[in-house]
């Protein structure tokens, strides 16, 4: 079946881009997304008191926390969980919760009026395709959709069509070579590292270092002080009984600001000479504490491009492949010359890429790996925010190119055909 041709002319398309980190919503047009809302949302479970409790006991209801500002704060009997699994919709209930959220507290738009690109990642199933299709018509009346595979993306914001997209998010790191727009899925590889790698590696460093991480919630006053003497700080009264979970985010959103602040990767593989000579990094802590961070500003990092500096228990099982083996694999699995193609266009993204020295700490260890007679070229946008919302950016690009118009599936398409157009239509 031929697509129908979609034209907006004043409408602008609304672009998703969902991660485990965050979830990226804007409109086609713009340079970056307007808003960036974090995929972890709280719940509650409440008992509604019913007039004849001898019935059923009151029946139970959701509440949900969602957005940085209401996720913050501490509450009794709630939880933090991820509606994702794998970078995919696992919980379709909470997703939709944030979606409606998203769609009209954030954009406050009629969703009538917008067509919608959505991103997805390179494996992203069949049922849960036709789901998302599903609401974007059944539930949003949306005039047109469309799915769009997240590394091509952000390939596009990188104005190409054929490369290897490396991108390193919170919960993994992905080699996607692209040829010509589409995905060579066989080749696709994707392992469990990334930025909650490095958090997980900060923590242990800092326990090392007998530095306790308090969360900000729990903090009234606090006093500088250096590393020689005991942190000053005094505790909220009344705070409630928070959950595990609500205390592992509130502590996980310290160790990230840490990381972001203070991390550095070494050019080539680490030696004491470079930690040496290593600048020292100031970093204060919620709680009042101001450290000189040293050499566990390249350690730690270094993890994710040589497996053995990783800590903890079983990181052996955990951990199989480091970042330079995950992009040459995935080079490796490629037709000798589609190989030389992505090694010649590797594309780097993802917020975990912005530890300083990333990009660069790639390049050299890739060029140890790939054949002497290709010509090796990583490339990566310069601006942090063009790093991490490359994806929704080359969304942003695409969703408002005429030569798109032909392939919004549109609400005529999808009541012909039904969801399963999902497939047919979108690559
Ligand atoms: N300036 C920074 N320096 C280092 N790491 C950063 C920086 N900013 C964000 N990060 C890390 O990047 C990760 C988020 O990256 P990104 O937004 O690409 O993930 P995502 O697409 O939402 O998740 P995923 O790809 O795992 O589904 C987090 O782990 C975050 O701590
Ligand atoms: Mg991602």
């Amino acid at each position: 079946m031929s697509g129908g041709i979609y034209m907006i002319d004043d409408i602008s398309p609304i672009v998703f881009d969902l991660g485990s980190y965050s979830f990226r919503a804007g409109y086609g047009g713009q340079e970056t997304p307007y808003f960036d809302v974090p995929s972890h949302v709280g719940v509650r479970e409440v008992i509604e008191r019913t007039i004849d409790e001898t019935v059923d006991g009151g029946k139970p209801r959701k509440e949900y926390f969602i957005d940085t500002n209401m996720i913050n704060v501490p509450r009794e009997n709630t939880e933090i969980v991820s509606y994702l699994k794998n970078g995919m919709i696992e919980d379709w209930d909470i997703f939709e919760q944030m979606w409606d959220y998203i769609i009209t507290r954030c954009l406050g738009c009629d969703t009538k009026e917008h067509p919608m690109l959505f991103s997805e990642p390179p494996w992203n199933q069949r049922d849960k395709r036709e789901k998302i299709m599903e609401l974007a018509f059944e539930k949003y009346n949306m005039p047109a959709s469309y799915l769009m595979k997240n590394a091509v993306l952000a390939l596009f914001s990188g104005g190409r069509s054929s490369g290897l997209v490396l991108d390193s998010g919170a919960t993994h790191t992905s080699a996607i070579p692209i040829h010509d727009g589409y995905v060579l899925t066989p080749s696709v590889v994707t392992q469990p590292i990334g930025g909650d790698t490095i958090v997980e590696q900060c923590k242990h460093a800092l326990e090392k270092q007998n530095i306790e991480i308090v969360p900000n919630y729990k903090i009234a006053h606090k006093h500088e002080v250096n590393e020689n003497q005991k942190p000053k700080w005094t505790k909220k009264t009344n705070l409630p009984e928070v959950s595990e979970s609500f205390e592992d985010f509130a502590v996980k959103r310290v160790v990230e600001d840490f990381a972001h602040s203070t991390l550095q990767l070494c050019d080539t593989p680490i030696d004491p000479d470079f930690m040496d000579k290593l600048p020292a990094a100031s970093y204060a802590f919620p709680c009042g504490l101001r450290k000189d961070i040293l050499s566990e500003r390249a350690k730690v990092p270094e993890g994710l491009f040589d497996l053995k500096y990783l800590r903890g228990e079983n990181v052996k099982q955990q951990y199989q492949m480091n970042v330079t083996d995950i992009a040459a694999t995935a080079c490796g699995m490629c037709d000798n010359e589609i190989r030389t193609q992505m090694y010649s266009n590797v594309y780097v993204v993802g917020g975990n890429s912005l530890i300083m020295g990333f990009p660069e700490r790639l390049n050299h260890e890739l060029a140890l790996r790939c054949p002497a007679s290709v010509k090796l070229r990583v490339t990566w946008a310069p601006p942090p925010v063009e790093r991490r919302f490359g994806a929704w950016i080359g969304g942003s690009i695409v969703s408002c190119q005429p030569s798109f118009y032909q392939y919004w599936v549109t609400k005529a398409d999808y009541d012909e055909t039904g969801k399963s157009i999902v497939e047919k239509r979108c690559a």
